[in-house]
């Protein structure tokens, strides 16, 4: 079948399917050009491959993967969605090879297969599992744990039972969001992965809308390319704009800069930027011995609702959000759907930070294709007249043991973090479309001298360039 018709049927069908399941089943249907992609990862000559293709939606992946595959000796795929299977039945007979179409939850089969030692073992697996967060109480969770699976989404399940059902040497691709390679609830995932297969290649686009886009998914995907039980060696890291790959390139890195030596969370780097080789004046120490922290903004506004206040009164405190700045400056109180205060009581008093310093705050959240993900604001306690303040949730705040920073210091952060070299740096750490204060709090940054001399000239209306210009003043 070719690539054009089963585009066409893949939107016809994307079209046809129930909004609820779309979301309930995380139903995202790879294109022909990144099913060819994917496909084009498995090693060659594998002897009578036996092909696994769980939540395999109208069969794009299959289909692909049958191109590069020969002589294959079965297919088995798990699909949910009975509008889905229709197509996927058709599709997959096309292909004159045994096959087999589970109408079972993958997630149950799979572990009776395991607990049971029933059903087939694999060569070959190429997935797109559904993304969709597994709840704590879900009997999801509770089968999972059975077979000694601890992780928070479907698609990490998905590929964390893929990996179970491989035969040695047995080769995944697959295309899945980036989260897992950072977040703090993925470790025991990262443990498993990392433990059970090597990493071969991981592919990343560089937009992070580009990979779904006929389905608006806006969440950083990667194609990583595993083979259980292989010996760990160099990775193939590569990259393009978007599924059309006409701008691929990549580079062989070394296994531990994918995977740092002593790092305890097992966090997967993804090198990809050049420019990304650290001064080391500028990323020198944790934030700890600056002792600096940062968290979340701790007003969850929708949770206090009653206390909150279109505009400042007495005995309320300003409530700050991120659009009460603009072009690096303090407007406030603001006329905006979103209120400026927030009353004092015993029940919001916990949640407020004293106003007797500066803060440094970032957004959690950056536009769509905004240039730099890290933008940070200076909360300066001389623009506002208060005693406490409310970050809203959307924030991060780098703040001293709960209490503001010095001027000069928290500048000089400021400064920082608002360089294009942070943000480079940042990106390639980080696989969120998120800031999170966890991610934050595992960079390293500039000592105190550095971060005082840039502190002293450092004004939040800088240009991009002047901020650049500023930082790459600190030599090496
Ligand atoms: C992200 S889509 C990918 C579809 C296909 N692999 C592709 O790349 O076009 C995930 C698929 O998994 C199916 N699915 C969701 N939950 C499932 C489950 N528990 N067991 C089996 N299939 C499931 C959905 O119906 C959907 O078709």
């Amino acid at each position: 079948m070719n690539a054009e018709i089963i585009d066409s049927i893949r939107l016809q069908v994307s079209a046809k399917l129930d909004s609820k399941n779309k979301s309930q089943f995380g139903q995202f249907m790879t294109s022909s050009k990144i099913a060819d992609h994917m496909a084009s990862l498995f090693d060659e000559k594998t002897h009578k491959p036996k092909l696994l293709d769980c939540g395999a939606g109208i069969g794009s992946l299959t289909l692909s993967a049958a191109k590069t595959l020969h002589d294959i000796q079965f297919i088995e795929l798990w699909e949910i969605d009975p509008i889905m299977r229709t197509y996927l039945e058709k599709n997959i007979v096309s292909l004159g090879v045994p096959f087999r179409i589970h109408t079972a939850d993958f997630i149950h089969s799979a572990v009776s297969f395991l607990l049971e030692k029933t059903g087939e073992r694999f060569t070959h697996a190429i997935i797109n599992p559904p993304y969709k967060k597994i709840s704590s109480h879900s009997e999801h969770k509770k089968t999972l744990r059975k077979v000694g699976i601890e992780t928070v989404n479907l698609y990490s399940a998905f590929l964390a039972l893929t990996i179970m059902l491989m035969e040695q040497n047995g080769q995944i691709v697959a295309i899945i969001p980036r989260s897992f390679c950072n977040g703090l609830y993925y470790k025991p995932f990262r443990t498993q992965l990392l433990k059970e297969c090597s990493i071969d290649h991981i592919h990343i686009f560089e937009s992070r809308n580009k990979a779904f886009k006929d389905d608006d998914v806006l969440q950083e995907n990667i194609i990583i390319k595993l083979t259980k039980g292989k010996e760990q060696s160099d990775v193939v890291i590569s990259l393009s704009h978007d599924q059309h790959f006409s701008d691929y390139q990549e580079k062989i890195v070394s296994f531990k800069d994918v995977v740092k030596e002593k790092d305890n969370e097992r966090f997967i780097h993804i090198p990809v930027h050049e420019q990304v080789v650290l001064n080391s004046q500028l990323f020198s120490v944790g934030l700890k011995e600056l002792s600096i922290s940062v968290s979340t903004g701790a007003v969850v506004d929708f949770r206090v609702k009653e206390y909150l206040k279109q505009e400042p009164a007495e005995n309320t405190v300003p409530l700050l959000y991120p659009h009460h700045f603009v072009n690096g400056e303090l407007i406030y109180p603001k006329q905006h759907k979103k209120p400026n205060a927030l009353r004092v009581a015993p029940e919001t008093e916990k949640w407020l930070m004293p106003s007797d310093g500066f803060y440094v705050i970032v957004k959690r959240f950056s536009a769509k294709e905004e240039k730099k993900r890290v933008v940070a604001y200076l909360f300066n306690p001389n623009e506002i007249k208060a005693t406490k303040i409310g970050f809203e949730n959307h924030w991060n705040v780098f703040h001293s043991n709960k209490h503001g920073i010095d001027e000069t210091l928290a500048r000089g952060l400021a400064c920082f973090l608002n360089s294009t070299g942070f943000d480079n740096c940042f990106r390639v750490f980080s696989g969120h479309t998120q800031v999170n204060a966890t991610d934050l709090k595992n960079m390293q940054y500039p000592n105190f001298d550095v971060l005082d001399k840039l502190g002293h000239q450092y004004h939040p209306t800088m240009t991009q360039q002047q901020i650049d210009e500023l930082v790459a003043g600190i030599k090496e």
